[in-house]
């Protein structure tokens, strides 16, 4: 089921927005004008990732510089541990996030 997350206008090219959705915390991030959504939470200590620095696709948690994929969830360093992502669509200027589909990677922390 998609509930919308926030507004395309709060999310800006090359940039994250963290919210909250039931009990989830969710990075949403936007790629060239693509809205991606995976896990906040960093798998090594807890960092909040959407604090981080994004890279092209690749996020970079603030805490001790894991390197996460925004379109996949899987880990690019050191590569331990992948994050789940979320089904995104956009609907007018809402973002919407599918938040009861299952995992959708395997060894997901987050
Ligand atoms: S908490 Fe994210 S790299 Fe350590």
């Amino acid at each position: 089921m998609y509930v919308k997350a926030t507004t395309a206008d709060r999310v800006k090219s090359g940039r994250g927005l963290g919210v909250q959705l039931n009990q989830l915390f969710i990075g949403i991030y936007n790629v060239d004008g693509e809205y991606f959504a995976i896990g906040d939470v960093c798998p090594h200590m807890g960092g909040t990732l959407h604090h981080g620095w994004l890279d092209g696709c690749v996020i970079s948690c603030p805490l001790h510089m894991w390197e996460f994929d925004v379109k996949t969830g899987k880990s690019v360093w050191p590569g331990d541990a992948d994050l789940v992502t979320y089904p995104v669509k956009v609907e007018g200027e809402d973002i919407l996030v599918d938040i009861e589909s299952p995992p959708q990677n395997e060894n997901q922390t987050s």
